[in-house]
């Protein structure tokens, strides 16, 4: 039985019999034995192997080379070393998979561009490594974070024929390309989902409080840093809610990610707090436990304008707020985290409630310095004139949405919802500054590769 590195780490005592098994980072030999340190993932370090020469397999030694795979049975002994406590002490080796000279992850310090051209690679790497096994830890936390509070977790579907934001950026699914729709394999146009959140309502008009937390697609021609055609979104979902708990439960939730990403990750934080970002527990710390700012649409572009500060893209009442601007905000304005809500009606999707004033919605996102936007949700139109108005101003079909219009015909009730990207989420908690350097194989325009 194979015992993982963690584990052994970890050991209380020490152990007559283990079998480990990894690839090498690095190995010394001297005359009679070799060091090596072996890495299998299951946490950052890795455990010091001793290979006494003579020892079965110890022929093969000097081809345990970085990157190499090896399997080790041996005893678990206390290590005279600094710095570690367990080491092992080799009774027989075995050389899994031997690596030729052109390994590319020989030496230290490649750039992320090179990185992102051996993907299938780079999670051997410490820093990638600590990433993945930090999306694994705080894709459960999202989940425990909604069960500790009865939430229910809905599957909505990835193939759709509704465009929830209205935007028209979605990939298309077909199965005979350039036929007509009638013709194709669902009868009508089909597509990849952008989000969630219109299946989700439907449950959450049956079950209460819900959420998906799955893939998600968007056309857009953005290459960013912050923008990705494949990533994964949560969308909570509760009837009988307004905006403010919206805003309430969306901030509760980054806070406790962004704990439970301080607690838990032997070793995992400090590698981003060494190669990352310096101030990254600090800027978690203060995130964990302090509170968030709110400023309504309108006094946020009352502060840009009063900044005097040029931005690239010149700010006015009505634009769509620009990631200058959402960083200028809670970077430069209230230096933290802030939820910006009621956001002109012209700018957002058909589905938010619209407010008296006319002119604004119920929208809120909520914005984190380093990254911008990291959730975006609203309270939705639950009267049906007003909805089936906004449809009909947005062009929708009445006939392909009506059953989205039916929720609001039987029982309608308030309800609000956001989605928080989980990526963006991950950024702010490792401090990594590309998003393809959280997603294990990116999706951006011109790049599908893996
Ligand atoms: O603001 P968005 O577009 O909102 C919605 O899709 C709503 N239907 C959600 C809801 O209310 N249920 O997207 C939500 C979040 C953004 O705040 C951002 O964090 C992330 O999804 N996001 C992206 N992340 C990576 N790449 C992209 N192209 C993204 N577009 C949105
Ligand atoms: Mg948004």
């Amino acid at each position: 039985m194979r015992t993982s590195v963690k584990n052994l780490l970890n050991s209380a005592s020490a152990r007559d019999s283990v079998e480990l098994a990894g690839w090498v980072r690095t190995r010394r030999d001297s005359k009679e034995f070799s060091f090596m340190e072996l890495n299998d993932g299951s946490c950052l370090k890795g455990i010091q192997v001793i290979i006494d020469a003579g020892i079965p397999g110890s022929q093969e030694v000097s081809r345990m080379s970085t990157g190499a795979s090896v399997r080790v049975v041996g005893e678990l002994v206390e290590s005279p070393g600094k710095g570690q406590s367990w080491e092992v002490r080799a009774t027989e080796v075995e050389l899994l998979g031997g690596v030729p000279e052109d390994f590319p992850l020989q030496k230290k310090g490649h750039t992320p561009e090179f990185l992102r051209s051996i993907s299938h690679l780079r999670p051997r790497t410490n820093l990638y490594g600590a990433t993945f096994r930090m999306r694994s830890r705080l894709a459960y936390a999202v989940h425990r974070f909604f069960n500790e509070r009865d939430f229910t977790y809905v599957h909505t579907p990835i193939i759709t024929a509704s465009d929830c934001e209205g935007a028209g950026e979605m990939f298309q699914v077909t199965s005979n390309g350039a036929g007509k729709p009638e013709e194709d394999f669902f009868g009508k146009k089909s597509y990849l989902t952008v989000s969630g959140q219109l299946e989700g309502e439907t449950f959450a008009c049956a079950l209460s409080n819900i959420y998906t937390f799955g893939p998600t697609f968007r056309a857009e021609n953005s290459n960013t840093s912050r923008h990705a055609s494949e990533f994964w979104m949560i969308e909570p979902e509760m009837a009988f809610c307004n905006l403010e708990g919206d805003m309430d439960l969306a901030e509760k939730f980054i806070q406790f990610l962004v704990k439970d990403g301080l607690e838990n990750n032997e070793g995992d934080l400090d590698i981003f707090a060494k190669f990352v970002d310096k101030g990254l527990r600090q800027r978690l710390e203060g995130l964990a436990g302090g509170g968030f700012e709110r400023m309504s649409y309108t006094e946020a572009v009352e502060k840009l304008i009063a900044s005097g500060k040029k931005f690239d893209f010149p700010v006015e009442w009505g634009i769509n707020l620009q990631s200058e601007h959402e960083r200028y905000l809670c970077e430069e304005v209230v230096k933290g985290p802030l939820t910006v809500y009621n956001y002109p009606k012209s700018i957002k999707p058909f589905y938010m409630r619209a407010n008296d004033d006319g002119k604004t919605v119920t929208a809120m996102d909520v914005l984190v310095p380093g990254v911008g936007e990291i959730i975006g949700g609203s309270q939705r139109e639950e009267r049906y004139d007003l909805l089936k108005a906004a449809m009909e101003a947005h062009e929708l079909s009445l006939e392909n949405y009506g059953w989205y219009l039916d929720l609001r015909k039987y029982g309608t009730v308030p309800h609000a919802g956001f989605g928080a990207g989980f990526e963006r989420l991950l950024m702010y908690v490792t401090g990594m500054q590309n998003i393809r350097d959280v997603i294990p194989f990116a999706r951006t325009p011109g790049n599908c590769e893996f």
